[in-house]
């Protein structure tokens, strides 16, 4: 029987906090767990998860939305990660002009349970503009990034507490990036709960700490997968916890 999948998207308010690195890798580690999975690209100024994958999509969401490739041919399988992928469009400013309406429809058609998938991940682009808040308001779960950078963390915050009122009820989670230990990670984690406790009255709970590790460079600049290039190092370890995690 066809279910409907999870939606789960990535935000950060930030830019450059690791948002697309995350959302492949963590897109690979559930496949990895035997869940058949979509990644968006809803990134809708700067698409990029195709490049960050040196891949070459024939089709991208906006040839879905003009109506000339349905879905199912516009997604392109990972040839080692084994998830499927829709690709955006970079730079053409069409799909940060969609209309709410044509919005709806591109995030309804991956929500299809005759799609097959058990989840689709979005990676959303920085910023907090209304595309943005409609696609975190549109997940079943919002996976915010920090790192422990300040301007990281008032961002998050602000993602958080716009979800919070988009959402009143939604289910946001917070990863740390780039943190130097689990500990550390952990207290970061720490900082923004206490934000979002004392100003919003809400307690977002911890998806996850990913640390900081070369390998993760040295994988993107190669344009390969993390957990296949480096299987094993810190980073890889992390998003495996929190797939496992999303899945328990
Ligand atoms: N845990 C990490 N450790 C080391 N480098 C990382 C880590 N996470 C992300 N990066 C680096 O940060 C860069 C920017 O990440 P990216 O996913 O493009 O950010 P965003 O989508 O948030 O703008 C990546 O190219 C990658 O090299
Ligand atoms: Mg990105």
């Amino acid at each position: 029987m066809p279910h409907d999948p999870r939606t789960i998207a990535v935000a950060s308010g930030k830019g450059g906090v690791g948002k697309t690195w995350f959302a492949i890798t963590l897109a690979h580690a559930l496949t990895r767990l035997g869940r058949r999975v979509l990644l968006f690209d809803g990134d809708l100024g700067l698409a990029n998860i195709d490049v960050q994958l040196g891949l070459m999509p024939a089709h991208d969401i906006g040839g879905v939305l003009e109506g000339r490739v349905s879905l199912a041919d516009a997604v392109m399988r990972h040839p080692g990660g084994g998830f499927d992928i829709l690709a955006g469009r970079s730079g053409s400013g069409a799909l940060a002009a969609l209309d709410p309406a044509s919005l709806e429809t591109v995030l309804a058609m991956p929500r299809n349970g005759a799609a097959g998938y058990d989840d689709v991940l979005l990676d959303l682009g920085a910023g907090v503009e209304r595309p943005v808040r409609r696609m975190a308001a549109a997940a079943d779960l919002l996976l915010v990034l920090a790192t422990e950078e300040p301007t990281s963390l008032t961002d998050a915050y602000a993602v958080l507490k716009l979800h919070r009122a988009d959402r009143p009820l939604g289910d946001s989670r917070i990863v740390v990036n780039f943190a130097p230990t689990q500990a550390a990670g952990e207290r970061t984690y720490v900082a923004l709960r206490r934000a979002c406790s004392t100003f919003l009255r809400f307690e977002p709970g911890l998806a996850g700490v990913v640390r900081r590790e070369d390998k993760v460079r040295d994988a993107v600049r190669r344009q390969t997968l993390l957990l296949t290039r480096h299987p094993g190092c810190t980073a890889a370890e992390d998003v495996e916890e929190v797939a496992s995690r999303l899945v328990a």
